[in-house]
């Protein structure tokens, strides 16, 4: 079994898709090993998103992410990693994101594109250190 770093972004819970999106989490049958609602630090941002600080949008993503609270879960499972990345959809929810997709579903800008899923196992236990330190 595998684990996996996903956030509910600030754009998905003010607009209330936090229960649209957990459902189809529990429904495709990944576990919640630990979920909660948190306000994002400047500090924790920018060690989650490390690797895209000499990007153009580097300074944007961090305002987006801390502009308002995100719901923060670890989910577990057998390839959970790729499990919850096909929940997804691609990075752009009109270009990339296939319709029945959580993106292609309910985005329409490459930013406010709804979650987070960690891309490999190695950053999923990097991401899980910073979110969830005492999990291990
Ligand atoms: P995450 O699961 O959030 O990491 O998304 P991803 O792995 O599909 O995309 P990536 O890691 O490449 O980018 C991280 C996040 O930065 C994306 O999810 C978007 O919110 C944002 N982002 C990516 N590309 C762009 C861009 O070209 N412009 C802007 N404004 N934001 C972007
Ligand atoms: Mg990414």
């Amino acid at each position: 079994t595998e684990r996996t770093l996903v956030l509910v972004k600030p754009d998905a819970v003010a607009r209330g898709l936090t229960g649209e999106i957990l459902a189809r989490i529990e429904r495709k049958g990944l576990r919640l090993v630990a979920l909660e609602l948190r306000h994002v630090s400047a500090e924790v941002a920018a060690e989650h998103y490390a690797e895209h600080v000499e990007r153009p949008f580097y300074g944007s993503l961090i305002e987006f992410i801390t502009s308002g609270p995100v719901v923060a879960a670890v989910l577990a499972g057998p390839r959970a990693v790729a499990a919850f990345r096909q929940l997804a959809g691609g990075t752009d929810p009109v270009a990339k994101a296939e319709t029945g997709s959580i993106r292609g579903d309910f985005g329409l800008e490459v930013q406010e594109n709804l979650v987070h899923g960690s891309d490999s196992v190695e950053s999923a236990k990097r991401e899980i250190d910073i979110w969830f330190p005492a999990l291990g």
